[in-house]
């Protein structure tokens, strides 16, 4: 399997060739749920729940989000930005740009063209476009946005630009939407006044709803005039800020009641190589001073190459501690520890030369919790914050193995807690839940006394299946675990068929109740990747999927929802009336949870079989309210998911259920997952 696993990166045609593998269980999914009424032949099965006997605490963190700029997840999706490469930055710096009426090698009389100019030393960030019009009713220059731009219609659109009209050549740059006819949707204009930089606005207002229009600029006048940092967000983003995120997606986002975010990754912390890692440092501060970097995701997959993925940084550190406090969840950064992705290259810093990175991890603790007039605290204050983020937790190294790992782990720690005790650190078993490298990491991590340690399964649904007892002989008193990356693959890890489909998520939710019935130990969870384009992806399966107008949560993402938003704050018992946890035998899950502050237990059911079940469920020292809630999320086909053309087939339905003497009495449809909400007296 390890080694499976280790060619996972760079799998080139192999995958394209690799059939989607079939699990057709067509079983009819019969009536919904079928409440109270237990049928006189079948078999039931008994549970219990011991409501005064809480087991352990709940932490707020066991349901979260992990974020990284892979699939457009950043530029291109969740960052509102409609403009790509607006500062013709790109290794092509035309890129995403077009000027259907010029030609390069000819004198554009009836026309014009522009060349890039590079200034300063720094070739990455200097970059602007001299635009020569020669004939101002032949030039066009066209952005192509992130495969076309989504506009709806009477939507507002602020558009901006900086401008050196050094002679005063041109009198106005026009700005139109325009469809794949020639239609204009929209357009505004700016008067572009000063001799020097200069930045201008205007607002577009669409005409009509489209998922694919292109921004076309035309000017009056000839001559030259500089342009830079060209850009057009909806007006309506998150929060409505100007350098903003789509609304639609962060509301999905919101609606899973997150316990914190991960960021930036995911491999992007790691970096092909160290040049190419992430570094914080530079996503904050003044927007147009941010570098751009390539994308890891550009180049790594020969089966779905992305040319045109870069990172602006755009939405960067600052953004996303904006971003969780928003959502009302803990920040976690995860930084890199001087090691490059180890499925790339594995480039390593000498342990000598490692304070600069142990220097960027420190400088993070007081960027978000320092005061505003520290050197760190005072770029979050200039940038609108002066109150601290309260960042509880960093993770250090991602998915890093070895004792390469261990040694620079060790460092960063030391030199961590020596400043900043109460920071809980986050450490990394590698990349395979089992195998030498997890045994060796975990084993010499808990050595230095780590705190919480990261997991990650990629792995088929059966895995998930079988593994929802995989906590429950883990030796406690040590490190919590952190399920930082899971996701069950239809097909197997990377492959390009992989679906989110049914069969998946239900195997997610069994392994969910394991995951909860040990909340004593795992105490943070989450699902990767989270968000992709349905053009512009390199990794599936993911738990959002969007496209310019529209974002739609997978059957993934409703069980995931459905753990969260039911997560309680106390571990209940729940086993059958022979003291067993329902972990898989006759193919049923459970766990239960309570919820002091509202007064309701929640248990939470899985039936991966293809039969229906009959379940009796006792609730035992607490006297109920009479009715129960079911939240049922179910599907005809294992194969099924949810789709731009079906966005809401696998969603969850709610139905009443009754109790008598303390007893649920109800039927689980076959391929099922439910959460049971019930009141307490
Ligand atoms: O989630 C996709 C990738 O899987 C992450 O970047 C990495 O941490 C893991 O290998």
């Amino acid at each position: 399997m390890i080694s499976n696993k280790l060619s996972r990166f760079n799998l080139q045609s192999e995958n394209l060739n690799e059939k989607v593998m079939t699990r057709i269980n067509c079983y009819p999914l019969l009536a919904i749920l079928l409440i109270c009424s237990i049928s006189a032949t079948g078999q039931k099965t008994k549970l219990e729940v011991d409501v005064t006997h809480s087991i352990a605490e709940i932490q707020p963190t066991m349901y979260g989000i992990f974020f990284e700029d892979i699939n457009f997840a950043a530029d291109g999706g969740v960052y509102a930005e409609m403009i790509k490469n607006r500062g013709f930055e790109f290794d092509n710096p035309k890129m995403g740009w077009q000027q259907p009426n010029s030609n390069s090698y000819g004198f554009n009389k009836k026309s014009g063209i522009a060349n890039i100019i590079k200034s300063g030393t720094d070739t990455s960030s200097n970059n602007f476009c001299r635009v020569s019009i020669e004939n101002d009713s032949g030039y066009v220059l066209i952005n192509e946005g992130f495969r076309g731009m989504g506009i709806k219609k009477n939507a507002k659109y602020r558009f901006s630009l900086m401008a050196k009209n050094s002679k005063l050549a041109i009198q106005k740059v026009r700005i139109h939407f325009v469809d794949e006819t020639g239609q204009v949707l929209g357009e505004c204009s700016i008067t572009p006044a000063a001799r020097d930089w200069e930045t201008y606005t205007a607002t577009l207002v669409a005409t009509e709803t489209n998922p694919k229009v292109v921004l076309k600029i035309t000017f009056e006048g000839t001559g030259v005039i500089d342009l830079d940092n060209i850009s057009l967000f909806p007006v309506n983003t998150w929060k409505g800020r100007e350098n903003g995120l789509r609304e639609d997606i962060v509301q999905l986002l919101a609606d899973l009641q997150p316990g914190f975010l991960r960021f930036p990754g995911g491999c992007i912390v790691e970096g092909r190589t160290l040049a190419q890692r992430y570094q914080w440092k530079k996503t904050v501060g003044p927007l147009w001073d941010r570098t751009l970097l390539i994308n890891r995701w550009n180049t790594e997959f020969g089966h779905r190459p992305t040319p045109d993925y870069f990172q602006s940084f755009g939405l960067g550190f600052f953004e996303y501690f904006q971003l969780a406090e928003d959502l009302g969840a803990e920040p976690l950064p995860i930084l890199g520890c001087g090691m490059a992705c180890q499925f790339n290259t594995g480039e390593l810093v000498p342990l000598a030369d490692l304070d600069p990175y142990v220097q960027d991890a420190l400088d993070l603790i007081e960027f978000a919790n320092g005061p505003a007039d520290s050197p760190w605290g005072q770029v979050r204050n200039s940038m609108g914050h002066p109150e601290p983020f309260n960042m509880k937790y960093i993770g250090i190294g991602n998915e890093q193995w070895g004792p390469e790992y261990i040694e620079r782990y060790a460092i960063f720690e030391k030199a961590i807690k020596e400043q900043y005790p109460d920071i809980v650190i986050i450490s990394s078993s590698g990349p395979f839940p089992e195998g030498d490298f997890f045994e060796y990491g975990t084993s010499e991590l808990k050595k230095l006394d780590a705190e919480i340690i990261d997991e990650h399964y990629y792995n088929t649904p059966e895995w998930f299946r079988d593994n929802a007892t995989r906590y429950d002989d883990y030796v406690r008193g040590g490190a919590k675990i952190f399920a930082g990356e899971y996701a069950a693959q239809s097909v197997r890890t990377t492959s390009p068929e992989n679906k989110n489909n049914w069969e998946c998520a239900l195997s997610e939710a069994a392994f969910m109740t394991g995951l909860e019935r040990n909340a004593d130990l795992v105490v943070m969870t989450s699902y990767a990747p989270l968000l992709a384009h349905q053009e512009g992806w390199q990794w599936t399966p993911n738990l959002i999927w969007f496209n310019n107008l529209e974002a739609y949560g997978t059957a993934n993402y409703y069980v995931q929802k459905l753990f969260s938003n039911h997560r309680g704050n106390e571990l209940l018992a729940i086993s059958t009336f022979d003291g067993k946890v329902v972990a898989g035998e006759n193919n049923l899950f459970a766990s239960s949870v309570k919820d002091t502050h509202s007064g309701e237990i929640f248990v939470k059911l899985v039936n991966t079989s293809d039969k229906k079940k009959q379940l009796e469920i006792d609730i035992k020292n607490q006297k109920l309210a009479g009715t129960a809630t079911a939240l049922i999320l179910s599907s005809d086909q294992l194969t099924d998911e949810n789709s731009f053309e079906n966005l809401k087939k696998i969603i969850p339905q709610e139905s009443e259920l009754s109790t008598i003497n303390n007893q649920l009495s109800l039927e689980i449809d076959p391929f099922t997952f439910m959460v049971i909400k019930i009141g307490l007296e």
